[in-house]
Parts: C-alpha cells; sequence; structure tokens
C-alpha cells in the first residue's frame, strides 16, 4: 500500500509571550514548552489511524502541524494529498452560525475556479447527494447551525469537509462533546464513508473503546512522545509501554 502521510523526527515547540519581554528575558528558556518530542510515524493510502493519549499530550499540535496550521516545527512531514481536511471536537464552532446549512456545504464548491467549476444546479446536486451519504435530511439545508442537535451538527461537518474532495479526514476528537448513542452514529457514518469513498482518517481520540472500534493501527502519546505504534488488536492485547497498560486498565479492557 502508498504512503499517504510520512512525520519524520517532528519537534514542535511553543513560546509562551513572557518569554519575549524584557523582565522575563534572562528565563526564556524556561518559557519554551517542548511540545511534541521526536514524533515518527507513517501511515498507508485508506488507513485509519488512532491517535490516543491524555489532555494536552500534543495531539491537536500534530494535527495542526500536518494540516500546515502550525508552521514553525523541526522535522519532516510529507503528506501526499492536495486537499487535507479537519473534523473538530465541536461542531458548534466549525460552523458558521450566521449562514445555513446549504449555503455553508455550497461554499468549497462556489470556491473552484477553472474546469471545476459549477452551475448552480450542479452544487445543489452535489450536496442533496452528500447530504443522503451523511444520513440528513436536505429540508435542513434552510436551517442554521444552532438550529441543529450536535450529532445533526457533526454529520454536516463531515459532510462540508467531504464536498473539498479530499481523501484524507483528521478527526479531532469528533465524538467526544456527543452523547453516547449519538456518539456510536458517527462512529459508524465514518466507517461507512471509509469503505464506500476509501479516504484515510488520522482518528484523534482519548477513548480507547472508541480506537478499537474505528481504527486499523495505533499510536499511543505521552507527553508529546510516541510511546509505542502498531495494531490495535496487537497493542491492545500486548502494551509494550506501561503507561498504555494503565490506560487500558483505566478503559477496563
Ligand atoms: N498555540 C499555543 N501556544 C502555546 N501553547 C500551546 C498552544 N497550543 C497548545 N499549547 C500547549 O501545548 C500542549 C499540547 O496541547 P494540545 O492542544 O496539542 O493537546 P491535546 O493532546 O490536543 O489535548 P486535548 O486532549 O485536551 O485536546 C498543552 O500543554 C497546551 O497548553
Ligand atoms: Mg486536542
Amino acid at each position: 500500500m502508498d504512503t499517504i502521510l510520512s512525520v519524520e523526527k517532528l519537534n514542535v515547540y511553543y513560546k509562551n509571550k513572557e518569554s519575549l519581554s524584557a523582565r522575563f528575558r534572562q528565563r526564556a528558556e524556561k518559557n519554551v514548552q517542548h511540545v511534541l518530542k521526536d514524533v515518527s510515524f507513517v501511515m498507508k493510502k485508506g488507513e485509519i489511524l488512532g491517535l490516543v493519549g491524555e489532555s494536552g499530550c500534543g495531539k491537536t499540535s500534530l494535527a495542526k502541524a500536518i494540516l500546515g496550521m502550525q508552521k514553525q516545527y523541526d522535522g519532516e512531514i510529507s503528506l501526499d494529498c492536495p486537499n487535507p481536511q479537519m473534523v473538530f471536537q465541536d461542531p458548534y464552532s466549525s460552523l458558521n452560525p450566521s449562514k445555513k446549512i446549504g449555503w455553508i456545504l455550497e461554499e468549497p464548491l462556489r470556491m473552484k475556479k477553472g474546469e471545476g467549476r459549477l452551475s448552480k444546479e450542479a452544487r445543489v446536486a452535489k450536496v442533496d447527494q452528500m447530504l443522503e451519504r451523511v444520513g440528513l435530511d436536505a429540508k435542513l439545508k434552510d436551517h442554521y447551525p444552532t438550529e441543529l442537535s450536535g450529532g445533526q451538527r457533526q454529520r454536516v461537518a463531515i459532510a462540508a469537509a467531504l464536498l473539498c474532495d479530499t481523501d484524507f479526514l483528521i478527526a479531532d476528537e469528533p465524538v467526544s462533546a456527543l452523547d453516547v448513542t449519538i456518539q456510536a452514529q458517527i462512529i459508524r457514518l465514518l466507517l461507512k464513508l471509509h469503505r464506500e469513498l476509501g479516504i484515510s482518517i488520522l482518528f484523534i481520540s482519548h477513548d480507547l473503546r472508541v480506537v478499537y472500534q474505528m481504527c486499523d493501527r495505533v499510536l499511543i502519546m505521552k507527553s508529546g512522545e510516541i510511546l509505542e505504534q502498531g495494531k490495535v488488536e496487537e497493542v491492545y492485547q500486548h502494551p509494550a509501554a506501561e503507561y498504555t497498560r494503565l490506560l487500558l486498565d483505566a478503559a477496563n479492557l
């Protein structure tokens, strides 16, 4: 299988603002936080890779670096996909509250220029097709994001990402804000889309059970380091790191 993403010896540092002020200059080194430490892994095309780790360990920082939202880093990131997309934990914040769902979903299609340009009818047809694909009624196009449930909003966010014609999705805790039954529905949807469209998904979660249901392989992260990685069954049955065993115990797995 081809590689879609390769990350090699990635290091990310955040500078705290105080380090810029003269008062703190002599303590500047202390104000630099080393957030990702020599992170290396590869992801195959069509794979669902899990990224697990406690709050603050650096998962979103890794996602941002991969998507070019965090420009300052040391190391190599190569992503063989033109249009990577992210689905966030909180679909409230990722959907423009002042626009109706139909407008939001048409937006990436309106942006297409040149040969890829679509007529209004073609855009509407694509949006309707995608709404059906993610299990939403076309009537929702006339609603605002605040009028939708959390699960419906997350479906809209997934539809919006897919309308960007992407092969690669980073889902950053996409179900953490949802009730358990809605979580299961969104997981089933992501698995269906993966099956139908062959997209690669980097699935970020702190929930080992969800990762077990979703992922082929998993990365275990602690304090900015990848402690171990491998097939989900193997890592869960024979964890190499003490930390992984603790996480599994805590999840009763
Ligand atoms: N823009 C930033 N500037 C300075 N520090 C940051 C910035 N973004 C994140 N951090 C710090 O970097 C560390 C890692 O944050 P990150 O958001 O990557 O963690 P996370 O694993 O995604 O956590 P969570 O599970 O809570 O979402 C944290 O200590 C955080 O406070
Ligand atoms: Mg995060």
